[in-house]
């Protein structure tokens, strides 16, 4: 690969320094954080969840195009209702909040003009040029990479055929060439929103639990979601009960899953 995003120093003259953090704290956020079935009967303030979901959207998300959106449902109504697509689950009937976390493949193509365009007036604002590099990445590589596959994916084969061939014989991105690779994409983006949500709510003093176990179509039709709007999870929002927990923590042994080469 030539000089491109990824292999260019970018002279940009901007530093940001790491503040100092108190790890015993975060620790206990991150031990704390428990899925919680059954949720107590005290409010939870909207600053908080209006708080986490600000900090969901600090998370490092592919290419920054931010392929998400978080249904923030608050309505008793409404929340029955999606409490009922939830299987009817305790976590998700005692929850005081009920956020969908939203995962869009229809938003890239737009995300990166705005990326663009919100990196000229950042430029002009200070007296500096946006990178070559910048600029040919939202305006060629992103869209090479999560294009191209025409409506229904009809030309996804042929996408999947050309980089497979180019990496025969060069390193080449593999994924997404079909439409569920997006869907993939912006799933995982949005999961890694979804634990700075949840972890954020523990630190307020408060409790989640995510759930996938819904009714997809039912819940999208609900909030009037489009065929390009994926539901990653919902996470119900409240304060653990005495017995909202089911037991201690448990995990397989670690070096089940840390494979050191
Ligand atoms: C994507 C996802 C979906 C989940 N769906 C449900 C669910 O529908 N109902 C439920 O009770 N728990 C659900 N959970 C919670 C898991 O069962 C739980 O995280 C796991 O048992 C580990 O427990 P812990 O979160 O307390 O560490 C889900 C978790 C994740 C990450």
């Amino acid at each position: 690969m030539s000089d491109n995003i990824f292999t260019e120093e970018l002279e940009l003259n901007y530093t940001e320094v790491a503040p100092e953090i108190d790890f015993v704290e975060f620790e206990k956020v991150i031990t704390s954080r428990r899925s919680v079935r059954v949720f107590g009967d005290e409010e939870v303030p909207e600053e908080v969840v209006q708080k986490a979901i600000e900090h969901g959207l600090l998370a490092p998300n592919s290419s920054n195009l931010q392929p998400w959106e978080f249904h923030w449902v608050r309505s008793e109504d409404k929340r029955s209702a999606l409490s009922k697509m939830c299987f009817g689950q305790n976590g998700a009937k005692t929850a005081k909040h009920l956020i969908v976390c939203v995962a869009k493949t229809g938003t890239w193509k737009n995300n990166c003009q705005r990326m663009l365009a919100s990196l000229e007036a950042t430029s002009k604002k200070d007296g500096i040029e946006v990178p070559n590099a910048v600029k040919a990445y939202y305006s060629k590589i992103a869209p090479m990479a999560y294009g191209y596959m025409g409506p229904f994916g009809i030309f996804s084969p042929l996408k999947w055929a050309f980089y497979n061939t180019i990496g025969l014989f060069q390193v080449i991105f593999r994924e997404p060439m079909f439409p569920s690779d997006l869907r993939t994409w912006a799933h995982k983006t949005t999961a890694l929103a979804c634990e700075n949500i949840m972890l954020s709510i523990r630190a307020q003093g408060y409790d989640t639990l995510p759930m996938e176990g819904f009714d997809a179509k039912r819940v999208k039709k609900l909030l009037g979601l489009g065929c390009k709007d994926h539901v990653t999870m919902i996470l119900g929002v409240g304060k653990r009960s005495a017995k909202g927990v089911y037991g201690p923590q448990f995990r397989f042994p670690k070096e089940d899953f840390i494979i050191k080469h």
